[in-house]
């Protein structure tokens, strides 16, 4: 049936096809159809963070900007759905177009720049969602906030998100955002953890429960880069890393059409580079922090070398535009095939 559904859909410019899927999702969600319209994946629970997780297959953040259709992507079978990224203030993000399908790639270039209706709305949405499973909320800056004040930012949106959520991203790694991927090296990296490991301190007195802050980085870094990250991460006791965004590189896609248009390109292209990544910090990290691994999962076996490359969690989102729900089956399958460790 997506096949259906995808012809139609990719007939229509992609942000228009979009608007429209995650509007057929959350009425979906909100009446309680997708369930049944669904082949629902193998039940393969794992222990991640302390949370518990009806699969490892989540949808990655940047679908559901908004929390718009929580309960209607659940009920397509994701083990956990990660909204956002959300910002304290409503933004519109760029001007469009600002996302490209390159479907000879299995790629997507996109430069949203978090648009977004802010936290208060997206809270609202989570108030309102029926879903009991783990709910992840990506949490980010607007972009007429200084960069040397995005401090500030985050430590609003922790403040709100808080009591809502599962557990809390913190990006660091969109290309759109002018100035953003620079809090993922040095002091400014450093400063930053500080300040959210300080607050979650006080909220997690306050609220009476510790609820675990997740970092995403990107994919364009070097090992060292990588390596310094992990260690900032373990010293300011960090409780996951999300591996990766998407790439400003343009291998893969060269001489594609658009494939020379602005902003970061996610799905296929993306998928070496950032399960190196996700090798690197696992060599670091050593067992210590788990990984989410997210980045050119467009079959099955994907999401089994991520697992195998030492994720403990694996996330979809260009290869679930391209190949529907039945990609987070093909993916749970997958991993459950994987010899336990
Ligand atoms: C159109 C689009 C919007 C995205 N928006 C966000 C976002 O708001 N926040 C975020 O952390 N990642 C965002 N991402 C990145 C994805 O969550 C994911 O990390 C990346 O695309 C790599 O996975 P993939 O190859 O499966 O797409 C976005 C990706 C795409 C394609």
């Amino acid at each position: 049936m997506y096949n259906l559904a995808r012809q139609l859909l990719f007939k229509l410019s992609p942000e228009t096809s979009h608007d429209l899927s995650l509007d057929l999702i959350g009425a979906g969600g909100r009446l309680g159809l997708n369930g049944m319209l669904t082949k629902q994946p193998a039940r393969v629970p794992v222990t991640v963070m302390g949370l518990s997780f009806d699969n490892p297959v989540g949808l990655a953040a940047g679908l559901d900007k908004n929390g718009a259709a929580i309960d209607g992507f659940a009920q397509l079978g994701f083990g956990f759905v990660e909204i956002g990224t959300v910002t304290p203030r409503p933004q519109p993000g760029n001007p469009k177009p600002r996302i490209f399908r390159l479907p000879e790639a299995t790629a997507i270039i996109n430069r949203m720049g978090f648009n977004n209706l802010g936290v208060d709305n997206l809270l609202n949405r989570v108030r309102a969602s029926q879903y009991k499973g783990v709910l992840g909320i990506n949490i980010g800056k607007n972009v007429d906030t200084p960069v040397e004040r995005a401090v500030d930012d985050y430590l609003i949106c922790l403040d709100k998100v808080y009591p809502h959520a599962s557990y809390i991203t913190v990006n660091v790694s969109s290309p759109n955002t002018p100035g953003l991927r620079s809090l993922q090296f040095g002091e400014s990296l450093k400063q930053l953890l500080e300040a959210l490991a300080e607050r979650r301190e006080l909220l997690a007195a306050q609220y009476g429960k510790r609820v675990p802050v997740a970092i995403k980085i990107a994919p364009d870094m070097s090992d060292e880069e990588t390596v310094q990250v992990a260690q900032a991460l373990l010293g300011a006791g960090m409780d996951a890393v999300i591996a990766t965004n998407t790439t400003l590189s343009r291998e893969g896609v060269e001489g594609l059409a658009h494939g020379d248009e602005a902003g970061g390109l996610s799905g296929a292209p993306v998928r070496e580079k950032s399960t190196h990544i996700v090798k690197v910090l696992a060599g670091e990290l050593a067992g210590r922090m788990p990984i989410i691994a997210a980045g050119g999962i467009t079959e099955g076996k994907h999401a089994a070398e991520k697992i195998a490359a030492g994720a403990s969690l694996v996330q979809l989102y260009s290869g679930f535009i391209y190949k529907g729900p039945a990609l987070i089956r093909e993916a749970v399958d997958a991993i459950a095939a994987l010899p336990r460790q």
